[in-house]
């Protein structure tokens, strides 16, 4: 089937670039559906931008004919990619905080494809805090961008980034989004966050893992076309865009959706698995006054990575898991994948501020390989680790490296 874009053209001078882009689109094979905003519609008509498409245009969340022929909602879901070109700074603001009084914006909130956005606009504009802000917030939003290009203005001739990246540009960052990625087909599974052990109704054990290197690992297996369960105790995070998140509390809940999940291409076990749990949970909330202080009995937990290493039919093809050390990080790693028959580990050294924090220093070890991966953001941990998932998997015997 072919691939399709809805094309969303913002109210701005370069608006009739857009119309480029719509026959560049076309040209490769992507087929068009077009919204105009009012603004737009200042700039080109839609009539001229529905004869290129080969059908009208929708400008209108109000149109009773076409809500109820379409819809916005399908609009935003039945195509595998938005462009928003020109993305104008009112658009970008709109997107950014959630507003839907249009259907250009109702669609980018009802969306849950891949949104591709061009900036177009005066360089004072574009360097404005208010836009500076909005733009982080829809990148942290995953929402991807191509431009602003540095050029003369259209309508002030002001040089300064601002400019709308070329039709040409604009359709190979497009055709980038469409592609599929290297794990299409592939099925992955991600552990992440703590586990929670129950002492009685109301307290339990726990650690301070915050989920956030397993959640953005599963983002990254995710964009890069895999299809992706997230076994997740509990943490603050909203599951990323395209994964499937299955929630637990105990250790023994994690392995069974783990188990759950299987077959599997890749399972990546980042969760901090709470090593012992109370070996009775008491049915009532244990009273302070009555029984002094209670011993607490511990057993320990069942260890999801070996269990999943384990050699079989239904092992995955490659399984990885994490290590925390302070010292001795490669002599450690090796250990673990020797007691626990995974493939790789992904050592970090948590001498610093790791648990809870934004980065990360890894090493990432096999069997005959350890490569050092210097401090950087967990999102480029897990990218990086997405890749490498990718060409192992490509590979013949997936477990080497
Ligand atoms: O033995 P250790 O806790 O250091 O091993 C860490 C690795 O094992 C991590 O990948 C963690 O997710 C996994 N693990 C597990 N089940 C356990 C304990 C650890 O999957 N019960």
């Amino acid at each position: 089937m072919s691939k399709r874009a809805l094309l969303i053209i913002g109210g701005g001078i370069a608006a009739y670039k857009s119309l480029e882009l719509i026959r560049r689109l076309k040209e490769t094979g992507v087929a068009v559906r077009v919204v105009m905003t009012e603004a737009a519609q200042k700039f080109v008509t839609p009539l001229a931008a529905g004869a290129l498409v080969g059908e009208p245009v929708f400008t209108d969340l109000f149109d009773q004919a076409r809500e109820f022929d379409v819809g916005h909602i399908r609009l935003a879901r039945e195509t595998d990619l938005i462009i928003v070109a020109p993305a104008t700074a009112d658009l970008m603001a709109k997107a950014a905080n959630g507003l839907a009084n249009d259907l250009a914006s109702a669609v980018l909130l009802a969306t849950d494809k891949p949104v591709l956005m061009a900036p177009a606009m005066n360089p004072f504009m574009w360097a404005n805090p208010a836009t500076q802000r909005n733009f982080a917030r829809l990148q942290a939003d995953n929402r991807k961008f191509v431009g602003p290009n540095e050029g003369e203005m259209a309508e002030s001739g002001e040089r300064g980034l601002g400019r709308m990246a070329e039709p040409q540009q604009i359709r190979d960052a497009a055709l980038a989004l469409l592609s599929d990625g290297p794990l299409k087909g592939k099925r992955a599974m991600v552990t992440a966050g703590p586990t929670i052990e129950a002492i009685d109704p109301v307290r339990f054990l726990s650690n301070r893992s915050s989920g956030k290197q397993g959640y953005a690992i599963a983002a990254a297996l995710a964009e890069l076309g895999a299809e992706v369960t997230l076994v997740s105790g509990p943490t603050a995070l909203s599951a990323p865009r395209g994964v499937t998140r299955v929630c637990v509390e105990s250790a023994r809940e994690m392995l069974e959706a783990s188990q759950a999940a299987l077959p599997l291409d890749v399972a990546v076990m980042v969760a901090a698995v709470a090593d012992w749990r109370p070996s009775a949970i008491a049915d009532e909330k244990i009273k302070k006054d009555k029984a002094g202080i209670p011993g607490i009995a511990l057993v320990e937990n069942p260890d999801i990575l070996a269990t999943l290493s384990k050699p079989g039919k239904k092992r995955p093809k490659l399984v990885i898991g994490f290590a925390a050390e302070t010292n001795d990080v490669e002599a450690h790693a090796r250990a673990k994948i020797a007691k626990k028959g995974c493939d790789w580990i992904v050592a970090n050294d948590v001498s610093g501020d790791v648990m809870g924090g934004d980065d990360n220093t890894v090493m990432l070890i096999s069997k005959d390989r350890a490569e050092t991966w210097a401090r950087m953001p967990k999102e480029i941990v897990a990218q990086k680790l997405a890749v490498e998932i990718a060409a192992a998997l490509n590979a013949k015997s997936p477990g080497r490296k």
